[in-house]
C-alpha cells in the first residue's frame, strides 16, 4: 500500500477526510479502506457531480418545446381494438422463435419499502403467497407455454435480472431455493450494477464507517454501462435475443414480454418503445413521455407549468398525458448503440437522500432529514437517442400497480398491490363468464355499490395462478356459468382435475 500516493491522490481531488481516521483502523480496515478508494475513478466522480449539479441549477421550464406524441407513433389498447390481437400475434411468434427477452430492474434498495431483502421477495399477502419473483417467473413459463401451442415452436424467454451489491446475494439464495420456479436455471442470468459512492451535498465522497466509503447503486440507467461491463449483451446475441422487455420489479400487475406490445412495437418499426398510461389528473406527480425540441424524453412534472400540465386536446383528453411506468421495449441493436456510443452522455440525477455517515468525531450518525445525495441514471434518459420511438397506452388498472411504499403510506404499498390483483382476477373470472357469489347464494355485483366496495369483503378475493392464465385467457371452460364463493384461487391443477372429473369440479375454493 503507497499512503503517501494515496493521500496525494485524494488530496488532489478534494477528498482528503477520507484517511482522517487512517491511525485508528486495524490493519484489515486500513486494507480494506486502501482498496476501497482505489476502486473509485475520483476524477469521474467529481465530472458527474459537477455534471449532475449544474443540471439542477440550470433547470428551465419546457413547456414552450414540448410536443405531443405524434399519433402514427401512438397505439392504445382501448382504440385500437380489432389491431391488438394482430399484434400479439406477431408477438407471439417472436417469442416463440426465442428472439424475446425479459429484462428485470432489480437493483434498487427499497428503502421506502423498508424490508431488509429484495423487493422481488416481498409477499404482499396473495391467498397463494406467491412473491413478486414468482409471479414473474411463472407470467414467464405460461407465455412460453403460449407461444408454442401457437406456433409449435419451442422458443424460450430467458430472464436477465440486474442486481446490485445489495441484492445479488440474496436474490440468488432465494432463486436456488426455489428452484427457479420452475424456470430453467441456465435461462435466468442474473448480474450486478455499479456503485457509486454517495455525497454531501458539497461533492466530498460520504464515509459509512471510519473504514468504508458509503456506496448506492448508480440509479436503473447504470443498465447500459452494467449490459456492457458484464458481457450481457454477447450473451443475447449468442442466444439470437433480438427484442428486450425491460421492467421494474415493483409493479405486480407487469405483463412479461406482453406480446401485444412487442407486436405493436414492432408493427411501428421502433427501435426503443414506452407502455404507458393515461394521466389520472393534471396535477398527478408521474413523469409523461412526450417530444422535447425533436427528441423523445420523460418530462418530470417539476418540469412544467400548471398550465401546459392542464392543457387539453379537442377531445377533451389531456394532451400530456401518456404517464410513463417504466415498461420497455428496447432492440438489441438500440441497446447496442446506447452502450457503445451514448451511455456517456447519460448524466445522473441528484437524488437526495438520508445518508448514515461518520462525523467529525468519528461516531457514526443517521440523519433526521436527506444530508447529501445519490447520483442516479435513469433507463429511460436512452429514449433522446432512438430515431424510431412508439408509446403505447394501456390502461392502468390492467396493467400498472407498484409496490414503493410500506402501508403506512396511503398509496402504491402492498395492500393497493394486493387489491389491484385480486381485482383483475376478479374481473378476469367475471369476462370468462364466471360468477361470484356470498356465501349465502347472494350475486355479488360485477360492478360493486359504492358502500360495497368500501366494505372489508371488497375487494373479492380471486387469485388466479399465472401458470393457468398469462392474462385472463383461456378460463371459459373453467368459468363459464359458474359460481365461485370467495376466497377463490384458481390452479393450474383445477384444469388437469376438469379433465379428470368433468362436471363436478368447480374450484379451489380456500
Ligand atoms: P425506484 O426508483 O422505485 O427505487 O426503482 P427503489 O430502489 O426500488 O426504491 P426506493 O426509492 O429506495 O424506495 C424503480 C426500479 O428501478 C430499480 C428498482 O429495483 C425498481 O425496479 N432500480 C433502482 C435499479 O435496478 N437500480 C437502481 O440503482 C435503482
Amino acid at each position: 500500500m503507497d499512503i503517501a500516493k494515496l493521500k496525494e491522490e485524494i488530496e488532489t481531488h478534494g477528498q482528503s477526510h477520507l484517511l482522517k481516521f487512517w491511525e485508528d483502523l486495524t490493519p484489515e480496515q486500513q486494507k480494506f479502506l486502501y482498496e476501497d478508494i482505489k476502486s473509485i475513478d475520483l476524477a469521474e466522480i467529481n465530472r458527474f457531480y459537477k455534471a449532475a449539479t449544474d443540471s439542477i441549477q440550470n433547470t428551465e421550464l419546457i413547456d414552450d418545446s414540448m410536443e405531443h406524441i405524434p399519433s402514427e407513433q401512438f397505439g392504445s389498447v382501448t382504440r385500437d381494438g380489432k389491431k391488438i390481437s394482430m399484434w400479439a400475434e406477431e408477438g407471439l411468434k417472436r417469442i416463440s422463435l426465442g428472439k424475446v427477452c425479459v429484462l428485470l430492474l432489480a437493483g434498487g434498495q427499497g428503502t421506502r419499502l423498508g424490508v431488509k431483502y429484495p423487493k422481488g421477495m416481498y409477499d404482499v399477502g396473495l391467498p397463494s403467497k406467491k412473491t413478486l419473483y414468482q409471479l414473474q417467473a411463472e407470467r414467464i413459463l405460461k407465455l412460453q407455454r403460449l407461444a408454442n401451442q401457437k406456433t409449435g415452436n419451442n422458443g424460450e424467454v430467458p430472464w436477465y435480472i440486474m442486481t446490485s451489491e445489495h441484492t445479488l446475494k440474496p436474490t440468488k439464495e432465494f432463486f436456488e431455493k426455489h428452484d427457479y420456479f420452475g424456470l430453467k436455471k441456465e435461462n435466468v442470468i442474473m448480474f450486478e450494477q455499479q456503485m457509486l459512492p454517495c455525497l454531501s451535498n458539497d461533492g466530498k465522497i460520504i464515509m459509512d464507517e471510519k473504514w468504508k466509503i458509503a456506496r448506492a447503486p448508480d440509479g436503473n440507467g447504470g443498465l447500459y454501462r452494467a449490459l456492457g461491463k458484464c458481457k450481457i449483451i454477447e450473451d443475447m446475441e449468442r442466444r439470437g435475443i433480438k427484442y428486450l422487455h425491460v421492467y421494474c420489479v415493483d409493479n405486480i400487475l407487469v405483463k412479461m414480454a406482453d406480446p401485444a406490445f412487442i407486436g405493436f412495437c414492432l408493427s411501428k418499426g421502433a427501435n426503443c418503445g414506452a407502455k404507458v398510461v393515461e394521466k389520472a389528473f393534471p396535477t398527478e406527480p408521474v413523469g409523461v413521455v412526450c417530444k422535447v425540441r425533436g427528441k423523445y424524453q420523460v418530462v418530470e412534472y417539476s418540469e412544467i407549468t400548471l398550465k401546459t400540465a392542464e392543457k387539453r386536446n379537442e377531445d377533451g383528453r389531456l394532451t400530456f398525458s401518456a404517464g410513463n411506468i417504466c415498461n420497455h421495449f428496447l432492440t438489441l441493436d438500440f441497446v447496442k448503440q446506447v452502450v457503445n456510443e451514448n451511455e456517456v452522455f447519460l448524466r445522473h440525477h441528484v437524488a437526495k437522500k438520508k445518508i448514515p455517515f461518520i462525523d467529525e468525531n468519528g461516531e457514526r450518525m443517521t440523519p433526521e432529514k436527506p444530508n447529501g445525495m445519490k447520483l442516479e441514471k435513469f433507463v429511460f434518459d436512452v429514449f433522446e437517442f432512438s430515431s424510431e420511438f412508439a408509446v403505447f397506452e394501456v390502461l392502468r388498472e390492467d396493467e400498472f400497480s407498484p409496490l414503493k411504499n410500506s402501508n403506512k403510506a396511503e398509496k402504491d404499498n402492498p395492500t393497493t398491490a394486493k387489491h389491484a390483483l385480486l381485482s383483475l382476477h376478479h374481473r378476469y373470472i367475471l369476462n370468462a363468464g364466471g360468477m361470484i357469489q356470498d356465501p349465502d347464494g347472494t350475486l355479488i355485483p360485477a360492478i360493486p355499490s359504492r358502500k360495497a366496495s368500501e366494505a372489508d369483503s371488497y375487494p373479492v378475493v380471486c387469485e388466479i395462478s399465472p401458470l393457468l392464465s398469462y392474462a385472463g385467457e383461456g378460463l371459459e371452460q373453467i368459468c363459464n356459468q359458474r359460481k365461485f364463493t370467495p376466497p377463490v384461487l384458481l390452479t393450474e391443477k383445477i384444469l388437469e382435475d376438469y379433465e379428470d372429473k368433468g362436471e363436478t369440479l368447480l374450484c379451489n375454493n380456500i
